[in-house]
C-alpha cells in the first residue's frame, strides 16, 4: 500500500494525474486513523498527507516523498517569495539571529565575561573552541549568555528548536538535516561564524529512552570531530549547551558531561549583592528610571529592603534573592509605573518587592535541588 508525503499544495490541486501517474483509482487525502482503517483493504488505492502513517502500522505502507516543485520550495512558499534560506530555517526549525546584544547587556557575570576575552585571545592565535555548557537556575542568564556572546564576537547566533527535532518523525535525520543546512550555508557564505544554541538539552537527553541516547551519540560524534580533518560538517561554529535539570542528564546520560567533551562549563548561581546591584543598573537605565528611582530610595536601601523581605525563603546566605530576570522584571514594573502615574513613589517600589515573588520562594524545593547542583558540578 502507497503513502504519498507532500508539502507542495500542486500535489493536492492536481490528484487527477497523480491518479494516471501511479495508476490509482483513489487518492486519500489527509487520512485520519478512520479513514485508513476504512480503506486498508482496498486495492488501487494510496494515501497522501503531508506526514508520516502512524508508527504502530507505518510497516505495511511504501512510502514515498513527493519533491516539492521549485527545488526546497513548496508552490504556496514560491508564490509568497518566501526565500529558500527561510523556508529551510522554518522546515529545520531554526532561529538565525542577528543578535543585538553584546557583553555590555550583562550584568555581573564575570567569570564568563573574562573567559569570554581569553577565548578571544586564544582564537586570535588560532584555538578553536567546541562547546561551552551553562547550567543553573531558570533566570540567571543561561540563554541570554550566548545570545550576548553571538553579538560581541559578530556570530550568527543558530538556535535549535528541540521540541521540533525530538516530535520529527526521524529525529536523528532532521537533527542531520540541521547540520547539512549549516554546512551548505557556510559553503555559499564562508565569511559566516555561528554560536548553536542547544538551549535546555535536557528536553532533548532528560530520559534513557533509546532514541535519546541515539540522538547523544550523534551529537557527540559531531562535537568530537570539529575542526578536525574527520569533521563531516564544515563550518566554524561554537556550541552552547544549557540545562535547568542537571541531575535528569546525570542520571540517564552522564556520558554528555564526561571531561573534555567541553571546553568550559559554568554554574551560574543567582547573583550575589554586587552583581544584582550592576543588574539593577543595567535596567534601571535601560528604561530610563534610575533618576526617578533613586530620588525615592538609593538602590543600596532597595537591595536591603529585598534582602529582608525574602531572607526566610533564602537558604543562601550570600546570594540575592532575585535572579537577574527577576530583577529585570522588578524595573519593568517600576517603568510601568511611570507610565501610568508619570512619577515613581517608594510605595512602588516597596509594592513591587512584595508583588514579585522570586522562584526560590515559589519553587523553593527545586530550586535548592538546583543549587546543589553546583557542588556536583565541580565534580563533573
Ligand atoms: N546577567 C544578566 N544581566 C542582565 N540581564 C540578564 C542577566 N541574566 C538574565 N538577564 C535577563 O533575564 C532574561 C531571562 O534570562 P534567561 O537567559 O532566559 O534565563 P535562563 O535561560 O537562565 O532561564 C534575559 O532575557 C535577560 O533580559
Ligand atoms: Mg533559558
Amino acid at each position: 500500500m502507497l503513502w504519498l508525503i507532500a508539502e507542495d499544495r500542486f500535489y493536492y490541486q492536481n490528484l487527477t494525474s497523480l491518479k494516471s501517474e501511479y495508476e490509482l483509482e483513489d487518492i486519500i487525502v489527509f487520512p485520519n486513523n478512520d479513514d485508513i482503517r476504512n480503506n486498508i483493504q482496498k486495492s488501487n488505492i494510496a494515501f497522501i498527507a503531508p506526514y508520516y502513517p502512524p508508527k504502530n502500522i507505518r510497516s505495511i505502507f511504501v512510502i514515498q516523498i513527493l519533491a516539492n516543485k521549485y527545488g526546497v520550495l513548496t508552490s504556496q512558499e514560491f508564490k509568497l517569495k518566501v526565500s529558500e534560506s527561510k523556508a529551510l530555517e522554518n522546515r529545520l526549525g531554526l532561529s538565525v539571529i542577528h543578535s543585538p546584544f553584546s557583553l555590555k547587556d550583562i550584568g555581573g557575570a564575570e567569570s564568563l565575561k573574562q573567559y569570554t576575552k581569553e577565548l578571544l585571545q586564544a582564537e586570535a592565535k588560532g584555538f578553536r573552541a567546541k562547546a561551552i555548557f551553562l547550567v543553573g537556575v531558570p533566570g540567571t542568564g543561561k540563554t541570554f549568555f550566548p545570545k550576548c556572546f553571538a553579538g560581541e564576537t559578530k556570530r550568527l547566533l543558530i538556535q535549535l528548536n528541540l521540541t521540533l527535532i525530538m516530535e520529527a518523525d526521524e529525529p536523528i535525520a532532521r537533527l542531520n538535516a540541521v547540520f547539512e543546512y549549516l554546512s551548505q550555508r557556510h559553503t555559499l557564505n564562508p565569511s559566516e561564524r555561528y554560536v548553536i544554541l542547544i538551549d535546555e538539552i535536557e528536553k532533548m537527553i532528560g530520559n534513557a529512552e533509546a532514541i535519546e541516547k541515539r540522538l547523544l551519540g550523534r551529537l557527540l560524534t559531531i562535537l568530537n570531530d570539529m575542526n578536525t580533518e574527520a569533521a563531516e560538517y564544515k563550518f566554524d561554529a561554537i556550541f552552547f549547551a544549557t540545562a535547568n535539570n542537571l541531575n535528569s542528564i546525570l542520571d540517564n546520560n552522564p556520558e554528555l558531561l564526561r571531561r573534555g567533551r567541553f571546553d568550559e562549563l559554568f554554574f551560574i548561581n543567582l547573583p550575589d549583592s554586587k552583581m544584582a546591584k550592576g543588574v539593577f543598573e543595567i535596567y534601571l537605565n535601560k528604561f530610563q528610571i534610575a533618576d526617578e528611582v533613586y530620588s525615592q530610595m538609593n538602590l543600596e536601601s532597595i537591595l536591603t529592603e529585598i534582602e529582608q523581605y525574602y531572607s526566610k525563603a533564602n537558604n543562601a546566605p550570600d546570594r540575592f534573592p532575585y535572579t537577574s530576570a527577576e530583577i529585570e522584571t522588578f524595573c519593568k514594573k517600576l517603568h510601568f509605573y511611570k507610565i501610568a502615574y508619570g512619577y515613581v513613589t517608594k510605595e512602588h517600589i516597596l509594592e513591587s518587592i512584595k508583588l514579585i515573588i522570586p522562584i526560590i520562594k515559589s519553587a523553593e524545593e527545586g530550586v535548592n535541588r538546583m543549587m546543589a547542583q553546583s557542588e556536583l558540578f565541580l565534580g563533573v
